[in-house]
């Protein structure tokens, strides 16, 4: 259990996307994308955020570092921007605790991109990692496409870029915590990520991660979960965990009916 709490200081810029998310800079000197318990996707978006950016990076994926933020009456007050906008009319942003994702060193030194041109997408240091975050994907059913950030990769050569994965508000299918399978769910847009794929060994390494993924261990990652963001509903967490375990074992059907589809997003896998 950890005690520290980190403190939004300043508003610094609105995100981009569903959540209406907003870039603050917090307490701790670190700055993070926060989403926030009004936002129009639904509280429960922030808990499957949570959730699942822990077990993303247990199985040793990339992806922003998540924490729970707290936001006080008195900066939403101070900060005009602070508003959710509503089909008519706007909210302003609920105080209290809000799910941040850490944004990588800071804004004005580092630059994120969502989107890259082919040419450098191939060019990702960890290329591999988009079939790690598939085999997640078709795990925690995420009914969203996948999405990264990109920026540049300084521990390697400084000059390629470095993917990390975000946006874990639609895994477990959003607010319906349900697992409505189908066989493009969770794939990238760009197919070209998966180039690398030959076959289906491609993707055991990371489906033996999941497997080794313990009821434990998802006891560690659900716990610290602030309750308000799943309204108190105890059992609908249990139910939601319980349904993760079981599904370790689908995992390996379900890739392999995304190969089969329609779309043939692995084009060197015969
Ligand atoms: N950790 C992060 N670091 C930098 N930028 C981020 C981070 N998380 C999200 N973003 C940016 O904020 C935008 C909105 O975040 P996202 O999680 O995609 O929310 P939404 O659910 O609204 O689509 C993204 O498109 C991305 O540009
Ligand atoms: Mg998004």
């Amino acid at each position: 259990m950890r005690f520290r709490m980190v403190l939004a200081v300043e508003q610094v810029k609105r995100m981009r996307g569903g959540a209406q998310a907003q870039l603050m800079r917090c307490s701790n000197g670190g700055y993070y994308v926060v989403k926030f318990q009004n936002n129009p996707q639904g509280r429960r978006i922030l808990a499957n955020e949570l959730l699942a950016t822990r077990l993303a990076r247990r199985m040793g994926l990339p992806s922003p570092e998540p924490e729970v933020i707290e936001v006080r009456e008195e900066l939403i007050s101070h900060t005009d921007e602070l508003v959710i906008q509503l089909g008519r009319g706007r909210a302003l942003c609920s105080a209290g605790k809000q799910f941040g994702s850490r944004y990588p060193g800071e804004p004005a030194k580092t630059v994120v991109y969502d989107f890259l041109p082919d040419e450098q997408l191939r060019e990702v240091t960890n290329l591999g990692d988009f079939l790690g975050v598939l085999v997640f994907d078709k795990w925690t059913c995420n009914t969203n496409g996948r999405q990264a950030i990109f920026h540049r990769d300084r521990e390697g050569d400084g000059e390629r870029y470095r993917a990390q994965m975000i946006d874990h508000g639609f895994c477990f299918n959003a607010c319906e915590w349900n697992f409505p399978d189908a066989p493009l769910r969770g794939l990238y847009a760009r197919h070209g990520v998966y180039e690398q794929v030959r076959g289906a060994d491609a993707f055991e390494p990371w489906i033996a991660r999941v497997e080794r993924i313990t009821e434990s261990d998802l006891d560690k990652d659900y716990s610290g979960i602030p309750p308000e963001w799943f309204e108190g509903d105890f059992d609908a967490i249990e139910r939601l965990m319980a349904q993760l375990v079981r599904r370790k074992k689908l995992v390996r059907e379900l890739v392999i009916s995304a190969w089969k589809s329609s779309a043939q997003p692995f084009r060197n896998w015969r």
